[in-house]
Protein backbone atom coordinates (compact mmCIF):
# COMPACT_ATOMS: atom_id res chain seq x y z
CA UNK A 1 0.00 0.00 0.00
CA UNK A 2 1.43 3.21 -0.75
CA UNK A 3 1.94 5.49 2.29
CA UNK A 4 -0.03 8.96 1.20
CA UNK A 5 0.50 12.25 2.87
CA UNK A 6 -1.76 12.92 5.52
CA UNK A 7 -4.40 15.82 4.55
CA UNK A 8 -2.83 18.44 6.63
CA UNK A 9 0.48 17.59 4.65
CA UNK A 10 -1.71 19.43 1.75
CA UNK A 11 -1.64 22.68 3.67
CA UNK A 12 -3.56 25.47 2.37
CA UNK A 13 -5.76 23.53 -0.04
CA UNK A 14 -6.59 21.08 3.02
CA UNK A 15 -7.79 23.39 5.16
CA UNK A 16 -10.22 24.58 2.16
CA UNK A 17 -12.17 20.65 2.83
CA UNK A 18 -14.69 20.62 5.29
CA UNK A 19 -15.10 17.28 5.44
CA UNK A 20 -13.40 14.07 4.06
CA UNK A 21 -16.23 11.78 2.60
CA UNK A 22 -13.26 8.88 1.60
CA UNK A 23 -9.28 8.61 2.26
CA UNK A 24 -6.61 7.87 0.07
CA UNK A 25 -6.57 4.16 1.53
CA UNK A 26 -10.45 3.49 1.03
CA UNK A 27 -9.95 5.29 -2.62
CA UNK A 28 -6.86 3.23 -3.90
CA UNK A 29 -8.16 0.03 -2.45
CA UNK A 30 -11.85 0.28 -4.52
CA UNK A 31 -9.39 1.24 -7.51
CA UNK A 32 -7.21 -2.14 -7.00
CA UNK A 33 -11.00 -4.14 -6.76
CA UNK A 34 -12.19 -2.87 -10.11
CA UNK A 35 -8.68 -3.25 -11.71
CA UNK A 36 -8.73 -7.36 -10.60
CA UNK A 37 -12.54 -7.39 -12.29
CA UNK A 38 -10.95 -5.73 -15.41
CA UNK A 39 -8.18 -8.13 -15.67
CA UNK A 40 -10.40 -11.33 -15.46
CA UNK A 41 -13.57 -10.04 -17.59
CA UNK A 42 -10.92 -8.56 -20.34
CA UNK A 43 -8.57 -11.75 -20.11
CA UNK A 44 -7.25 -11.95 -24.37
CA UNK A 45 -9.20 -8.94 -25.47
CA UNK A 46 -6.44 -6.66 -25.29
CA UNK A 47 -8.74 -3.53 -24.46
CA UNK A 48 -8.27 0.08 -24.87
CA UNK A 49 -8.83 1.87 -21.75
CA UNK A 50 -10.35 6.01 -22.70
CA UNK A 51 -10.33 8.76 -20.80
CA UNK A 52 -11.50 12.53 -20.87
CA UNK A 53 -8.43 15.07 -19.69
CA UNK A 54 -7.70 16.51 -17.49
CA UNK A 55 -9.54 14.82 -14.14
CA UNK A 56 -9.12 11.61 -15.41
CA UNK A 57 -5.58 11.20 -15.41
CA UNK A 58 -5.32 10.38 -11.36
CA UNK A 59 -7.95 7.64 -11.70
CA UNK A 60 -6.38 6.19 -15.32
CA UNK A 61 -3.02 6.07 -13.73
CA UNK A 62 -3.85 4.16 -10.79
CA UNK A 63 -6.73 1.88 -12.55
CA UNK A 64 -4.01 0.76 -15.24
CA UNK A 65 -1.47 -0.37 -12.84
CA UNK A 66 -4.16 -2.22 -11.31
CA UNK A 67 -4.51 -4.31 -14.16
CA UNK A 68 -2.58 -6.78 -14.66
CA UNK A 69 -3.38 -7.82 -18.58
CA UNK A 70 -2.21 -6.25 -21.71
CA UNK A 71 -4.13 -3.08 -21.89
CA UNK A 72 -4.27 0.24 -23.88
CA UNK A 73 -4.85 3.73 -22.95
CA UNK A 74 -5.90 6.83 -25.15
CA UNK A 75 -7.48 10.22 -24.39
CA UNK A 76 -10.07 12.36 -25.92
CA UNK A 77 -10.11 16.07 -24.20
CA UNK A 78 -13.60 18.41 -24.85
CA UNK A 79 -14.71 21.65 -24.26
CA UNK A 80 -18.31 22.69 -23.89
CA UNK A 81 -19.90 25.17 -26.74
CA UNK A 82 -22.37 27.11 -24.70
CA UNK A 83 -24.54 27.32 -21.77
CA UNK A 84 -27.37 26.35 -23.78
CA UNK A 85 -26.14 23.28 -25.21
CA UNK A 86 -23.89 22.20 -22.23
CA UNK A 87 -27.41 21.12 -20.78
CA UNK A 88 -27.77 18.94 -23.39
CA UNK A 89 -24.69 17.11 -22.76
CA UNK A 90 -23.25 18.23 -26.33
CA UNK A 91 -19.42 18.91 -26.53
CA UNK A 92 -16.74 19.73 -28.60
CA UNK A 93 -14.12 17.65 -28.96
CA UNK A 94 -10.65 19.73 -28.97
CA UNK A 95 -8.36 16.31 -28.83
CA UNK A 96 -9.81 13.41 -30.61
CA UNK A 97 -8.30 9.93 -29.90
CA UNK A 98 -5.17 8.68 -32.14
CA UNK A 99 -6.46 4.96 -31.95
CA UNK A 100 -8.51 3.50 -34.40
CA UNK A 101 -11.26 1.83 -32.20
CA UNK A 102 -13.15 -0.10 -35.25
CA UNK A 103 -13.27 -3.88 -33.81
CA UNK A 104 -11.58 -2.75 -30.41
CA UNK A 105 -12.95 -3.51 -27.35
CA UNK A 106 -13.27 0.17 -25.47
CA UNK A 107 -13.69 0.66 -21.82
CA UNK A 108 -14.81 4.48 -21.10
CA UNK A 109 -12.91 5.41 -17.88
CA UNK A 110 -14.81 8.44 -16.10
CA UNK A 111 -14.10 9.59 -12.48
CA UNK A 112 -17.57 11.12 -11.95
CA UNK A 113 -21.05 10.75 -13.59
CA UNK A 114 -23.83 13.37 -12.45
CA UNK A 115 -26.40 13.89 -15.08
CA UNK A 116 -24.81 11.60 -17.78
CA UNK A 117 -25.41 13.66 -20.36
CA UNK A 118 -22.07 14.73 -21.34
CA UNK A 119 -20.91 10.58 -21.23
CA UNK A 120 -23.79 9.63 -22.88
CA UNK A 121 -22.83 12.69 -25.91
CA UNK A 122 -19.35 10.81 -25.81
CA UNK A 123 -20.28 7.31 -25.86
CA UNK A 124 -22.59 7.82 -29.07
CA UNK A 125 -19.85 9.58 -31.06
CA UNK A 126 -17.39 6.29 -30.00
CA UNK A 127 -20.25 3.69 -30.40
CA UNK A 128 -20.51 5.27 -34.68
CA UNK A 129 -17.37 3.98 -35.03
CA UNK A 130 -17.75 0.41 -34.51
CA UNK A 131 -15.86 -0.55 -31.68
CA UNK A 132 -16.42 -4.69 -30.83
CA UNK A 133 -17.50 -3.31 -27.74
CA UNK A 134 -17.94 -0.09 -25.57
CA UNK A 135 -18.39 -0.55 -21.65
CA UNK A 136 -17.98 2.04 -18.70
CA UNK A 137 -15.80 2.89 -15.71
CA UNK A 138 -16.78 4.75 -13.71
CA UNK A 139 -15.17 5.46 -9.81
CA UNK A 140 -17.26 7.81 -8.43
CA UNK A 141 -21.20 7.97 -9.31
CA UNK A 142 -23.72 10.45 -8.09
CA UNK A 143 -27.12 9.05 -9.07
CA UNK A 144 -29.12 12.08 -7.53
CA UNK A 145 -29.02 14.07 -10.89
CA UNK A 146 -29.10 11.28 -13.33
CA UNK A 147 -31.70 12.27 -16.15
CA UNK A 148 -29.91 9.41 -18.76
CA UNK A 149 -29.78 6.02 -17.87
CA UNK A 150 -26.59 4.62 -18.98
CA UNK A 151 -25.05 0.92 -17.97
CA UNK A 152 -22.38 0.87 -15.95
CA UNK A 153 -19.93 -2.11 -16.19
CA UNK A 154 -17.93 -1.37 -13.15
CA UNK A 155 -18.78 1.07 -10.40
CA UNK A 156 -16.66 2.34 -7.77
CA UNK A 157 -18.92 3.76 -5.50
CA UNK A 158 -22.25 6.20 -4.91
CA UNK A 159 -21.44 9.75 -3.60
CA UNK A 160 -23.96 11.88 -2.32
CA UNK A 161 -25.06 14.69 -3.81
CA UNK A 162 -22.61 17.15 -3.24
CA UNK A 163 -19.44 18.80 -5.25
CA UNK A 164 -16.76 17.03 -4.17
CA UNK A 165 -12.89 17.61 -4.82
CA UNK A 166 -9.68 15.59 -5.03
CA UNK A 167 -8.41 12.20 -6.83
CA UNK A 168 -8.70 14.20 -10.11
CA UNK A 169 -11.74 16.08 -9.45
CA UNK A 170 -11.33 19.97 -9.40
CA UNK A 171 -12.93 23.31 -8.47
CA UNK A 172 -11.12 26.00 -10.69
CA UNK A 173 -8.63 23.51 -11.64
CA UNK A 174 -7.28 23.14 -8.31
CA UNK A 175 -7.51 20.24 -5.33
CA UNK A 176 -6.82 17.86 -8.01
CA UNK A 177 -3.76 16.36 -6.15
CA UNK A 178 -5.41 15.73 -3.27
CA UNK A 179 -5.35 11.92 -2.88
CA UNK A 180 -8.58 11.56 -0.77
CA UNK A 181 -12.16 12.73 -1.62
CA UNK A 182 -14.05 15.57 0.39
CA UNK A 183 -16.31 18.60 0.61
CA UNK A 184 -15.25 22.17 0.30
CA UNK A 185 -16.19 24.63 3.17
CA UNK A 186 -18.60 26.84 1.54
CA UNK A 187 -15.86 29.91 1.64
CA UNK A 188 -13.83 28.67 -0.05
CA UNK A 189 -16.11 28.29 -3.03
CA UNK A 190 -15.30 31.30 -4.43
CA UNK A 191 -11.75 32.24 -2.88
CA UNK A 192 -9.95 29.06 -4.25
CA UNK A 193 -8.26 30.62 -6.94
CA UNK A 194 -7.04 34.14 -5.66
CA UNK A 195 -4.35 34.97 -4.62
P1 LIG B 1 -22.46 15.09 -16.17
O1 LIG B 1 -22.48 13.65 -15.75
O2 LIG B 1 -22.68 15.28 -17.64
O3 LIG B 1 -23.39 15.92 -15.34
O4 LIG B 1 -21.04 15.71 -15.95
C1 LIG B 1 -20.11 15.15 -15.12
C2 LIG B 1 -18.91 16.08 -15.11
O5 LIG B 1 -19.15 17.16 -14.21
C3 LIG B 1 -17.68 15.38 -14.63
O6 LIG B 1 -16.92 14.86 -15.69
C4 LIG B 1 -16.96 16.47 -13.87
O7 LIG B 1 -16.11 17.19 -14.75
C5 LIG B 1 -18.04 17.38 -13.39
N1 LIG B 1 -18.43 17.08 -11.99
C6 LIG B 1 -19.60 16.51 -11.57
N2 LIG B 1 -19.63 16.43 -10.24
C7 LIG B 1 -18.47 16.96 -9.78
C8 LIG B 1 -17.92 17.15 -8.46
O8 LIG B 1 -18.50 16.81 -7.41
N3 LIG B 1 -16.69 17.71 -8.40
C9 LIG B 1 -15.99 18.10 -9.51
N4 LIG B 1 -16.47 17.93 -10.75
C10 LIG B 1 -17.70 17.37 -10.90
MG1 LIG C 1 -14.66 14.62 -16.15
Amino acid sequence: MVDWYPPEAYGRLAADIQEVLLTADEVQRRVRELGEAISRDYVGLNPLLVGVLKGITIFMADLLRAITIPVEVDFIAVSSYSAETRNKGVVRLVKDLETPIAGRHVLFVEDVIDTGLSLNYLLRTLQARGPASLEVCVLFNKPKHRLIDIPLKYKGMDLPDRFVVGYGLDYREHYRNLPFVGVLKPEALHTATEG
